[in-house]
């Protein structure tokens, strides 16, 4: 029996590595993505067996059946309704339910100990468990409050009776110490838990302290800092199982725990760079501000579809640069048709940039572009285009604002900092979005007020299609 539920660990963890390996090319990612399902389902399946058959029972079917059918139907019900705009939302809420989840099951081990003290371990073993449970608590639960709270900061904001209450961001100097006391609390709680296991108040203050943390530690994140705090939630998501799976003996959850923690530390630093700030940086230093939206007083004339095909008539070399406002108006289809459009027309060369914080998660950008089959080639990340714009004739940047903001080159402000698409060292640059209003980090753009910018006020996808009609009747 052993033997086989090793086999079963062995074939899911094999299973989620490929899926990951797979996840790292979006023509292959779908595939991946399936992988990795089919993995879960072989380890639930093989979990089961195993307590069925070795003699601890499983508790009872109906439940186990019941939370399957349930969670699955909630699963479909939101992958089928959630808009891709709402995604980042939906994976920061997953990620803090699995937080929570880890640490519910630690809990329930520690629990054992109260009903049966033959349950307790000796020794080595019993302060390695009382650790493993005690840091499983505090990321788990931690990551359940800093995530929910990430969610609503991602949406920005949360309807109360109707009313709409804008999600703050506050985060004064002295909380700095605080969040420091707090954690060293909950290393002096796990101490004394070693003690005395059977003593549940010290797990329930750690719980208590955990969700206090999370939210003071995302608090004060605001501005365009929020992709580095969503990843490294999804990374703690992942340790919190791994410790989790610790305790109750589980080798697969150690290893998906791990992949998940290390994948999440990975894209967290690849975000960070992306910024322009240490890991530290963000969490201490509050670049956000207040979040308060610049209020706008400068104005700016309108162009129409027809001058702007105009302008792209006489151009040999258009970089497009999009952003959020592509994602939110679904024009992605309309965006490749002007590419296809001008380059078969007026032999235009044709390239995508791409910034790694563009849009609300990562590869936002790439995966809308996919689904419109952009060829992979034509999209180029920031670092490598962005030497190409002072040769390019006409920039069009679509529903992107602070990824092209110039603002950030400044020392100051939310976005300081943070490297941008040099959309502005082109000739001309052509932009798409309905107003002069702010983008995600509430700064407001000198690029929208610049001569050679023409803005084509309006929705990406009716402003994508009335300039591919002009282009089509030059
Ligand atoms: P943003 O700065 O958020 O700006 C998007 C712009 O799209 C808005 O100014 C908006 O202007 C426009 N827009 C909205 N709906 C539109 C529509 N239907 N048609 C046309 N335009 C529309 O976008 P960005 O340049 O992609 O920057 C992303 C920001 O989000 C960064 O600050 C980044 O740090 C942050 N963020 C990113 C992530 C990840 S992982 N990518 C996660 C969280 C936060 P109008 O209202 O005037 O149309």
């Amino acid at each position: 029996m052993e033997d086989w539920v090793s086999v079963g660990y062995l074939l899911s963890a094999a299973l989620f590595i490929f899926g990951l390996k797979k996840l790292g090319h979006p023509r292959t990612a779908p595939f991946g993505n399936q992988l990795g399902a089919i993995g879960m389902l072989v380890a639930v399946i093989t979990t089961v067996l195993q307590m069925q058959l070795t003699g601890d029972g499983v508790v009872d079917w109906t439940l186990i059946i019941g939370g399957l059918v349930l969670g699955s139907a909630i699963g479909y019900w939101l992958a089928v309704r959630v808009e891709m705009t709402g995604m980042p939302e939906l994976v920061a809420m997953f990620n803090g339910f699995g937080g929570a989840a880890s640490a519910l099951v630690a809990l329930s081990e520690i629990m054992r100990y109260l009903e049966d003290a033959s349950n307790i371990p000796e020794g080595l073993k019993l302060t390695v468990t009382m650790v493993a449970a005690g840091l499983s608590a505090l990321v788990g639960w931690m990551t359940l409050t800093g995530s929910m709270l990430a969610m609503y900061k991602l949406k920005g904001g949360i309807s109360v009776f109707g009313k709409w209450i804008k999600t703050p961001t506050w985060g004064p100097s002295w909380l700095n110490p605080v969040k420091v006391l707090l954690m060293l609390a909950v290393v002096a709680l796990i101490y004394l838990s070693i003690g005395d296991p059977t003593n549940t108040d010290y797990m329930w203050g750690i719980i208590g302290i955990s969700c206090l943390l999370g939210i003071i530690l995302v608090l004060p994140i605001g501005g365009a800092d929020m992709p580095v705090v969503v990843s490294l939630l999804n990374s703690l998501s992942g340790i919190a199982a791994a410790f989790t799976g610790f305790i109750i003996g589980n080798s697969v959850l150690i290893i998906a725990g791990s992949l998940v923690g290390a994948s999440g530390l990975i894209l967290t630093f690849i975000m960070c760079k992306a910024m322009n700030r240490t890991l530290l940086d963000v969490l201490f230093k509050s670049f956000g501000g207040s979040g308060e939206k610049a209020s706008l007083t400068r104005t700016k004339v309108g162009s129409d579809a027809d001058e702007v095909a105009m302008m792209i008539d006489g151009a040999q070399k258009v970089i497009i640069v999009p952003g959020y406002g592509m994602a939110v108006s679904q024009c992605q289809h309309q965006v490749k048709e002007f590419a296809d459009l001008i380059t078969e027309k007026f032999g235009t060369e044709v390239k995508y940039a791409i910034h790694p914080v563009a849009g609300r998660m990562p590869g936002h950008m790439n995966v809308l572009l996919a689904e419109a089959s952009v060829p992979y080639e034509q999209l180029i990340e920031m670092d490598e285009i962005n030497s190409e714009f002072p040769d390019c004739d006409v920039a069009v940047v679509i529903g992107a604002n602070d990824t092209t903001n110039p603002a950030a080159r400044s020392g100051e402000g939310p976005l300081a900092g943070m490297p941008i698409i040099d959309a502005d060292m082109a000739r001309t640059v052509v932009i798409i979005k309905r107003s002069l209003s702010v983008g995600y980090a509430g700064v407001d753009n000198d690029l929208f007020y610049e001569d050679k910018t023409m803005m084509l006020f309006g929705d990406g996808k009716a402003m994508m299609s009335q300039l591919n009609t002009a282009i089509k009747e030059i």
